[in-house]
This record gives structure tokens, C-alpha cells and sequence, in this order.
């Protein structure tokens, strides 16, 4: 499968919208509510900081920390550089494993919907950049039974006609998110101190704009895999362009202490 950086890549400039900027956003100011009451942090890493909308938010809640910004996609980065709100940030290029963790740790890791797209050496690898003490916080798309919303109904059915098309074909092989037990065996050494279920709930006026949010967010290439086109297309012909729908995001939220 080819790798998340790719996806976003693609999709930069769209990614940089109103529309998600809300969204991720209000999940990136829930990640550091919720940091500082745990970390004064004089160092912080926002890790797959994407178009720069997570670092804002850092910069506003921790005005006097130190920020530094990686991400492995150059065009969301590029876009990450010309926000004028964050311009003390220093972006690094790059992906996880390179690091350079033997010169800098940090108190406070940020990984606002990132952390589902590493892989298990890249999550230790933050696991290691953290100080004594340091505390690592993350929104990440959580595995649960599916919300009754006409959305994630569609992404169900998109599911049985891709496996009745390919009978061999696994549905879940994609990046599609995370369950609770598996972030905290992917961590060892860190300390779980809190996880919350949370659901986001969006309206979307006409059926093409849904597609094209489940598109840019990585979610027809995350769970469908090497089948997004095909997945692409099915929900295409099984709505109707100008039909409202909503659908709801469930999302983990966590922190963890380094011992
Ligand atoms: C959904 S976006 C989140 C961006 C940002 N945190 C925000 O709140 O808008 C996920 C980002 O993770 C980045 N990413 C994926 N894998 C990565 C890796 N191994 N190392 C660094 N960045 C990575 C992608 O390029 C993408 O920009």
C-alpha cells in the first residue's frame, strides 16, 4: 500500500480549507486543553503537523514553548511555512524515524490524526523522543461499531460490494484507524493516563461534498487500500449528486506519560 505522505501530498492545497481547518482544528485545541493540564512544556514536537493547522493551535495554548513541526509530505509542508502565525516554528522535513532525537527530546508530543498513519518503529520512535516525564497526546480515528449515520452506512455497503466483487480482497487491510488496547501495546514504557471516545458529527449539504471531505481526509485511500478508486466510484454511483448526508467521525483521544 502506498503510504499516507503520498496521499496528502496530492491533496495539499484542498486539505487547506475552511472546512477542515474547523475540523482538525477543534480536535488539535482538544489535544493541548488537555495537555496542559498535565505538561508545562518548554519544548513540543507536532508530529505529521500537516498544512500547519494543529501548530496554530500549539503556538496559540503554549506561546512560550519552543515548537518544532514534521512532516513528510513537502506540499503540506510548504503551506505549514507560509502561515504567518507560526513563522517561530521550526519545520522539519521529513518522516519520524529520522528524527534527530540523540540531539533534541522533547516534554510535550503532539500527534493530531496523525498517529494512525505511522508505523510500529516510527510510533517508538516518539515513544523515544520524549523526556523523562514527557507527555505524548494524539487524536487518531477509533475502530468502533459503525454510527448509524446514512455516511457510514455508505462505507459499509461500499465494503460488501467490493468483497462480493473480490470474495478474497480484506476490507480492513487499510489505515483505517485504531483500537484502543493496540496504541497502548504499540507503547510500551509509556504510562496511559487518560483515553476518551469522541464523536464528531458532520452535515454535509449535497452528497459530492461528502465525497470530496472522505477523499482529501485519507478516508477512501485508508480504508479501502489499493481499492479507494473502486470505492470512489461505487459511492459515487450509489448517491444522488444533490442529496444531504451526514456522517459522524469517531475519534480516540489519549495521553501518555513517559516514566
Ligand atoms: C490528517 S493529516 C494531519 C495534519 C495536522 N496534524 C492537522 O491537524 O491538520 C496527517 C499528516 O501526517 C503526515 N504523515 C503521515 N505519515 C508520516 C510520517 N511517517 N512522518 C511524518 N509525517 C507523516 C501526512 O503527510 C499528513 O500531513
Amino acid at each position: 500500500m502506498a503510504e499516507a505522505f503520498l496521499h496528502y501530498d496530492q491533496v495539499a492545497s484542498s486539505y487547506d480549507q475552511p472546512r477542515h481547518h474547523f475540523f482538525y482544528g477543534h480536535l488539535a485545541e482538544k489535544l493541548c486543553i488537555l495537555a496542559k493540564e498535565h505538561v508545562q512544556p518548554e519544548s513540543i514536537l507536532d508530529v505529521g503537523c500537516g498544512t500547519g493547522i494543529s501548530t496554530v493551535e500549539i503556538v496559540k495554548y503554549f506561546p512560550g514553548a519552543e515548537v518544532t513541526a514534521l512532516d513528510r509530505s513537502p506540499s503540506m509542508l510548504e503551506l505549514a511555512r507560509k502561515k504567518e502565525d507560526i513563522r517561530t516554528v521550526t519545520f522539519c522535513y521529513g518522516q519520524t524515524k529520522n528524527l534527530p532525537i540523540s540531539e533534541k527530546r522533547f516534554d510535550l508530543i503532539i500527534a493530531n490524526m496523525s498517529y494512525h498513519w505511522l508505523s510500529p518503529g516510527d510510533r517508538l520512535v516518539l515513544r523515544d523522543a520524549l523526556k523523562e516525564n514527557g507527555v505524548l497526546v494524539m487524536s487518531f480515528p477509533l475502530i468502533m461499531p459503525f454510527p448509524k449515520k446514512e455516511g457510514n452506512s455508505l462505507l459499509l455497503t461500499i465494503f460488501r460490494r467490493l468483497k462480493e466483487m473480490q470474495p478474497a480482497w480484506h476490507p480492513f487491510r487499510g489505515t483505517r484507524g485504531l483500537n484502543w488496547n493496540e496504541v497502548v501495546r504499540g507503547l510500551p514504557g509509556l504510562v496511559p493516563i487518560r483515553f476518551e471516545r469522541y464523536c464528531m458529527e458532520e452535515r454535509f449539504r449535497r452528497a459530492s461534498d461528502f465525497l470530496e471531505v472522505l477523499r482529501v481526509r485519507g478516508v477512501f485511500f485508508g480504508f479501502f487500500g489499493n481499492k479507494a478508486t473502486a470505492a470512489e466510484n461505487i459511492a459515487r454511483a450509489l448517491l444522488q449528486k444533490g442529496e444531504a448526508i451526514s456522517y459522524a467521525w469517531p475519534i480516540g483521544i489519549a495521553i501518555f506519560r513517559r516514566r
